[in-house]
C-alpha cells in the first residue's frame, strides 16, 4: 500500500495538517507537491500546537522523511525561520529533503503580489501576499529562479536580471514604485545557498526508489480542490494544482504509483479571501461556526467565511480527484445545533442543478437547496468508534457519505492527534 495523496476537498483549511500528522507515524516519506507558505497547517500533539506553512506536516513524526517537491515554491527566509522555530522546540529537522527544481519565492515576487492586489482594488483575489502567484507566473514564463540556481552565481545573476527586466518597467512606470536592483537580490539569495545545501536532493529519484522499495509515501496537498488553478473557482484560486494530479507533476511520480486519494472534508464549509461561496452564512449561525470552530487563518489571521456543508462541492472533489476515501473533520463543532442544513443541490436561474456548474456566471448565481438533518447535543469529543457517536451524528455522517460519493473512512472529533474515529484504515 505504498502511495497515498491527502488533499483538501473544499477551499482549504479542512484539517490536512492533522490528518497528515495522524498518518505520519506509519509512513516513510511525507511530500509537499505544490503551493508554498500560503498554507497554514495546524498540528496539535498533546498540549503542543504547531503551525506549519512550508514544511510537510510529517516533519513532526520522528521516523518520517519530509520532502519539499519540485512543484512547491520556496521562500528561503520562511523556510529557515520555520526550521529554527521547530529546532528550538526540540524537533529534529535534519532529514528534510528539498528538490533542486523547486522554484524560489524572491523578494520581488512578494512585492509584485502585494502591488498587484492593491491595484486590483475591489476585484482583488485576497491572496495571502506571500508571492505565490507571481512566483508561479515566473515559472510558467520561464524566468523563474530555482533552488539549483543558487549554486552558480553567474547563472543566478543572469536569471535575476531577466526576471527583473520587465518587472522593473512595470514597477516604476505603472505601479509607481522604485526599481529593484539585481545585485541586491542576488546577494540576498546567495546568503541561503550554503545553508540550503545539506537539504537539496534529486527528490524525484529518491521518491521513485522509495516506491520501488515498497516504502509508504504520503503526498500532502496545500490549499484545496476549489482553489485549484484549473479546477477551482477561477480566478479566485491559488496558482497551483492542489488536486490529485498535482501530486504526480509536483513530485515526479507516475499516476500508476498512487494507490489511495484521501479528501479532507470539513463537516461544514469555510473559505478565506474573495470568490463565490454558495452556502456562506451572514447570520448568527455563521458567527457561531467561526467561534466554535476557531475559524481564523493560520497564515494571515483573517477571519474565515463560514457556511453549511455543500454536497455538490464534495461530489465534485470526488470526481476531479478520483477520491477513494474522505476524512471528515470538525464534526464536534456541529454539536449543539437542533437542526443542521446541508446543501444537496443548487438552484440556478430557477433550475435545480445537481453538479457544480462549469460556468463561472452560473456558479456566482447558485443558490443552495437545503435538506435539514436533525442535530445532537451530546459531547462527541471522547468518541473512539462510530458506534460511540449519538444516532443523529451517525446519521449526519452517513448522509454526507451518501451524497459525496466516497466512503468516510475517518472522523475528526477534536483538534488533537487522538481525537479521531478510524473507520477504515487508510493503509489498507
Ligand atoms: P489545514 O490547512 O487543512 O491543515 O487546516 P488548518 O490547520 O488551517 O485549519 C484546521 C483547524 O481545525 C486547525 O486549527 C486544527 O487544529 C483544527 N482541527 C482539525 N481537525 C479537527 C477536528 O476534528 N475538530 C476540531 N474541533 N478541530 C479540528
Ligand atoms: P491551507 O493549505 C485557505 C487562498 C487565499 C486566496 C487564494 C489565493 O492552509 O489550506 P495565494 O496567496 O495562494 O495566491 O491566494 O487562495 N488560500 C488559502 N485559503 N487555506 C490555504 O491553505 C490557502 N492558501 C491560499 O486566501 O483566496
Ligand atoms: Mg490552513
Amino acid at each position: 500500500m505504498p502511495a497515498l495523496v491527502l488533499l483538501g476537498a473544499q477551499w482549504g483549511d479542512e484539517g490536512k495538517g492533522k490528518a497528515t500528522d495522524l498518518l505520519g507515524g506509519s509512513v516513510d516519506y511525507v511530500v509537499r507537491y505544490q503551493g508554498g507558505n500560503n498554507a497554514g497547517h495546524t498540528v496539535v500533539v498533546g498540549d503542543q500546537k504547531y503551525a506549519l506553512h512550508l514544511l510537510p506536516s510529517g516533519i513532526l513524526s520522528p521516523g518520517c522523511t519530509p520532502v519539499i517537491g519540485n512543484g512547491v515554491v520556496v521562500d528561503p527566509s520562511v523556510l529557515f525561520s520555520e526550521l529554527n522555530g521547530l529546532n528550538e522546540r526540540g524537533v529534529d529537522t535534519s532529514k528534510l529533503l528539498i528538490s533542486g527544481n523547486a522554484h524560489i519565492i524572491t523578494p520581488y515576487n512578494v512585492t509584485v503580489d502585494k502591488v498587484t492586489e492593491r491595484f486590483l482594488g475591489k476585484r482583488k483575489i485576497g491572496t495571502t501576499g506571500r508571492g505565490i502567484g507571481p512566483t508561479y507566473a515566473d515559472k510558467i514564463n520561464r524566468v523563474g529562479i530555482r533552488v539549483q540556481d543558487l549554486y552558480d552565481e553567474s547563472i543566478l545573476t543572469q536569471k535575476v536580471e531577466a526576471a527583473l527586466d520587465g518587472k522593473n518597467q512595470l514597477l516604476t512606470k505603472v505601479f509607481n514604485r522604485r526599481a529593484i536592483e539585481t545585485g541586491q537580490v542576488v546577494e540576498e539569495l546567495l546568503t541561503y545557498a550554503e545553508k540550503l545545501r545539506p537539504y537539496v536532493a534529486d527528490t524525484v529519484l529518491v521518491l521513485n526508489k522509495a516506491l520501488d522499495d515498497d516504502k509508504v509515501v504520503l503526498f500532502e496537498g496545500g490549499q484545496g480542490t476549489l482553489l485549484d488553478i484549473d479546477h477551482g473557482t477561477y480566478p479566485f484560486v491559488t496558482s497551483s494544482n492542489p488536486t490529485a494530479g498535482g501530486a504526480c507533476t509536483g513530485a515526479g511520480v507516475g499516476p500508476t504509483k498512487i494507490n489511495r486519494v484521501i479528501g479532507i472534508l470539513k463537516a461544514y464549509t469555510t473559505r478565506v479571501g474573495a470568490g463565490p461561496f454558495p452556502t456562506e452564512l451572514f447570520d448568527e449561525d455563521g458567527e457561531a461556526l467561526r467561534r466554535i470552530g476557531h475559524e481564523r487563518g493560520v497564515t494571515t489571521g483573517r477571519d474565515r467565511r463560514c457556511g453549511w456543508f455543500d454536497a455538490v462541492i464534495a461530489r465534485y472533489a470526488t470526481r476531479v480527484n478520483g477520491l477513494t476515501d474522505f476524512f471528515l473533520t470538525k464534526l464536534d463543532v456541529l454539536t449543539g445545533w437542533e437542526e443542521i442544513p446541508v446543501c444537496v443541490a443548487y438552484e440556478i436561474d430557477g433550475r435545480r442543478v445537481e453538479e457544480l456548474p462549469y460556468s463561472q456566471s452560473d456558479f456566482h448565481h447558485a443558490k443552495p437547496v437545503y435538506e435539514t438533518l436533525p442535530g445532537w447535543s451530546e459531547d462527541i469529543t471522547k468518541a473512539k468508534t462510530f458506534a460511540d457517536l449519538p444516532k443523529n451524528a451517525q446519521a449526519y455522517v452517513k448522509a454526507l457519505e451518501d451524497m459525496s460519493g466516497a466512503p468516510i473512512s475517518a472522523i475528526g472529533v477534536g483538534p488533537g492527534r487522538t481525537e479521531t474515529i478510524e473507520i477504515n484504515s487508510f493503509l489498507r
